[in-house]
């Protein structure tokens, strides 16, 4: 990966993420700046990691060659025309977004920019095993995909969108999906604390088996996630009896339904910032 000066605008959770990840996969931390209005994140990315910090914005985006926009949206065009203001500060580089539902013409509106790619990233990047849905316009050069690619594969896997409404087809299937198995992982640990387990004893069981499942699917590329299922459903036994349970009340239309309602809202979204 090529080792351009990098400035993260928002020092949060994501961008702590992406600096680990960038740091354990060896790019240099005096290629790396963040910024962000209140020390206290900026310290600690200083004494972990060794990368430059300031609470000045501009300071950063003037210093970087490529620049992450990793401030809460609603933060965007505050913080942009702030920064945009600056004669020549954002002129010609990089800009990489990570913000949910700000589409690439909203950020060329706010920066003046066009060199732009978006990413959505889910809450897995956190512990280094996220999944990123990535778009760039046709004007981006194939030099700033790939150094987009490889800065959100410090953080996990990546995905590129040929248009940008895939993007949000992305935050519907993965970009809010963890709080989906989430979900699932509630009910059941919830039932399994019913049958009579301890609370400890039922997340044991539900968070095993949802890392054994996912492992097992990512190990058997090959192999189609209703034939994986089918693998360990025998007939007459038990869990053919939850399965039936499932598909007789609906399972597969309500999670149909559920992803087409997260991504008509990633939609409205957009409108919106
Ligand atoms: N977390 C995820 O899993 C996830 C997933 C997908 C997309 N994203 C996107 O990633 C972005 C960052 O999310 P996050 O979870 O890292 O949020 P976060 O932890 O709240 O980080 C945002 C940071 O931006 C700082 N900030 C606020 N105003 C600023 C300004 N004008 N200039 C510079 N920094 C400013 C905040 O500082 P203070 O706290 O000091 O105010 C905070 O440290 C968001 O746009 C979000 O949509 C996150």
């Amino acid at each position: 990966m090529e080792k351009r000066k990098l400035a993260f605008i928002g020092a949060g959770n994501m961008s702590r993420s992406l600096i680990a990840g960038l740091i354990q996969s060896g790019y240099p931390a005096s290629a790396i700046m963040a910024s962000n209005p209140s020390r206290g994140k900026l310290d600690q990315l200083a004494n972990d990691f060794g990368i430059h910090t300031s609470q000045d914005n501009d300071q950063a985006a003037a210093w970087a060659e490529v620049i992450v926009l990793a401030v809460k949206p609603q933060m965007m065009a505050g913080m942009l025309s702030d920064i945009s203001n600056v004669d020549s500060t954002l002129s010609g580089k990089l800009l990489i977004s990570i913000a949910a539902g700000m589409s690439v013409a909203r950020l060329t509106e706010l920066s003046g920019q066009t060199r732009i790619i978006r990413t959505m990233p889910n809450t897995p990047s956190l512990v280094g095993l996220g999944m990123t849905g990535l778009y760039a316009g046709a004007t981006v050069a194939q030099t700033d995909r790939d150094y987009a690619e490889l800065l959100m594969q410090a953080v996990g896997k990546t995905l590129w969108v040929a248009a940008e409404d895939g993007i949000n087809q992305v935050t519907a299937a993965a970009g809010s999906a963890p709080a989906y198995f989430f979900l699932f992982m509630q009910a059941m640990a919830e039932q399994a604390v019913r049958f009579g387990l301890n609370e400890t004893d039922a997340r044991l069981l539900v968070q095993q088996t949802a890392l054994g499942a996912a492992n097992m699917v990512a190990a058997n590329p090959d192999v189609s996630l209703s034939e994986l299922r089918a693998q360990v459903t025998s007939k007459g036994g038990t869990t053919a009896q939850a399965i039936e349970h499932f598909q007789a009340q609906g399972l597969e239309q309500l999670v149909a339904d559920a992803m087409t309602a997260a991504l008509l809202r990633a939609r409205e979204l957009e409108t919106q910032l």
